[in-house]
C-alpha cells in the first residue's frame, strides 16, 4: 500500500492511496502549468476502495509539520465500498508527517501507519506509508485500490459585451482547468433566470437577451466527481437593455389610440416617446413624465402602476391604459428598463 503526496504550487496536496491502480496518480504537475496559479483550488479529492469484502467504517488522517502545523480529519464514508475526502491547505515546507488509520466494519481489524515527507512547491514528492492491519482473532490482509482526483478550478467568466440590446447576443467564455482530466473531462453547465444559450453545455456559448434588465449568468464546471465542493461555480451579471423601438412598439399597441392627434388627454402624445422625456406631468406638475435614469421618479410609470411610487406622493386620475387591463409585467419591465438605462 502506498500513499503518494504531491504539491501543486504552494498549497495543493495530492494524496493518493494507490495499489494497484497507480496510474491514476500519474498526473504530472509540470504538464499542467495552468493549475499552479490556481491557489484557490487548494484541495485534493481522495477516494479509496477496499477489495476482498472488507469495508472501513471509520478512517482518519493527521498531517503534522514544522512550526506547529497540524491538519487532521475524518474521511467521509459515503457507502460501504467507497470513501472519499477533500484535504486542502498544505503549505510548502519540510518535515511533514502523515498518519492514516481506520477500522473495518466488523471492528476486528485496525489499520494504521505513518510516514514523513516534504512538500516542495512545483515538485512531486512521493511518500510511502505502510499500513499495518491487525486483526483481533486471526491474521488477515486488506487490499486497497484507490483513485485520486484533483478538483477542477474555475477562475473567471468573461462576457463580451457585458451590456447588449434586448434580443442581442453576448459571447461567454470561462477560464477553467482540471489538472488530471479525471474521472471525466470537464463539463460546463450555464444557467440564467432569463435569456437563452445556443448551447448551455459548451465552454464558450452565446447568450441571447430575451428579458430587459440585469441577468445573473451562472456557470458550474465539473469533472464528474460528486465530492462536495468539487464542482466550482461562478456568476457574472450582464445587462439587457431595451431599445426605444421596443418601448415605442408597446405604446403604439396600448396607448396611442388615445394619446395622439391634436388634442390628446392631458396634452400627452405618445407617438414619439423621446419627446416625453423630461417633460413635466400635467396632473402632477412637480413630477416629470419620464425622468431619464429613474423609473421610480417617472410619473408615466406611476400611471401604469395606478399609484404614486413615492409613498404619499402626487397621483391624479386613473391607472393607464385607461379602461383596459394593466400592462403585462414583461412590457412594464421593458419600459422601466429603458428608462433606468438612461433612455438610450
Ligand atoms: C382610452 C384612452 C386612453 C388610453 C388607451 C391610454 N390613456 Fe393615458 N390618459 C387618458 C386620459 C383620459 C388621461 C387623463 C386622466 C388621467 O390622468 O387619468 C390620461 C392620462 C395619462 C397620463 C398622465 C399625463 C399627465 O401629464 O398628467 C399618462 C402618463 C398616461 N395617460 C399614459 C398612458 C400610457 C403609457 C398609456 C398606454 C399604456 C395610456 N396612457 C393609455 C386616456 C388614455
Amino acid at each position: 500500500m502506498a500513499i503518494v503526496i504531491r504539491s501543486f504550487g504552494k498549497h495543493v496536496l495530492l494524496a493518493c492511496l494507490a495499489i494497484p491502480t497507480f496510474a491514476a496518480c500519474s498526473a504530472e504537475p509540470g504538464s499542467h502549468a495552468s493549475n499552479t496559479d490556481a491557489d484557490r483550488s487548494s484541495s485534493i479529492g481522495l477516494e479509496l476502495q477496499l477489495a476482498s469484502g472488507l469495508t472501513l467504517d471509520q478512517a482518519s488522517y493527521t498531517i503534522t509539520g514544522t512550526g506547529g502545523f497540524s491538519l487532521s480529519g475524518d474521511i467521509d464514508i459515503s457507502n460501504s465500498q467507497t470513501l472519499s475526502a477533500v484535504i486542502s491547505g498544505l503549505p510548502a515546507g519540510t518535515g511533514y508527517t502523515i498518519t492514516l488509520s481506520g477500522n473495518t466494519t466488523d471492528g476486528g481489524t485496525r489499520c494504521a501507519g505513518s510516514a514523513s515527507f516534504d512538500v516542495v512547491a512545483h515538485e512531486t514528492t512521493p511518500v510511502t506509508v505502510s499500513l499495518a492491519c491487525h486483526q483481533a482473532s486471526s491474521t488477515g490482509s486488506v487490499s486497497v485500490n484507490g483513485t485520486v482526483n484533483i478538483c477542477p478550478s474555475l477562475d473567471g467568466i468573461s462576457a463580451s459585451p457585458a451590456e447588449v440590446k434586448l434580443g442581442g447576443s453576448i459571447e461567454l467564455s470561462a477560464t477553467a482547468s482540471d489538472a488530471d482530466s479525471a474521472p471525466a473531462p470537464l463539463t460546463y453547465a450555464w444557467s440564467a433566470a432569463s435569456g437563452t444559450f445556443d448551447d448551455a453545455s459548451a465552454a464558450a456559448p452565446t447568450f441571447t437577451c430575451t428579458a430587459p434588465g440585469p441577468v445573473d449568468i451562472t456557470l458550474t464546471v465539473s469533472d464528474g466527481d460528486a465530492t462536495p465542493r468539487c464542482a466550482p461555480e461562478l456568476s457574472t451579471t450582464v445587462l439587457c437593455t431595451p431599445t426605444v423601438a421596443d418601448v415605442q412598439a408597446i405604446l403604439d399597441a396600448n396607448c396611442t389610440s388615445c394619446h395622439s392627434g391634436t388634442a390628446p388627454p392631458r396634452g400627452l402624445s405618445l407617438v414619439d416617446v423621446r419627446a416625453v422625456v423630461g417633460a413635466p406631468a400635467a396632473g402632477c406638475p412637480q413630477k416629470l413624465r419620464i425622468s431619464s435614469g429613474s423609473s421610480a421618479r417617472s410619473y408615466l410609470v406611476d400611471k401604469l402602476l395606478g399609484a404614486a411610487q413615492d409613498e404619499g406622493g402626487c397621483f391624479s386620475g386613473k391607472q393607464m391604459p385607461l379602461g383596459k387591463a394593466p400592462l403585462a409585467a414583461s412590457d412594464l419591465a421593458v419600459i422601466t428598463g429603458w428608462i433606468n438605462a438612461g433612455t438610450p
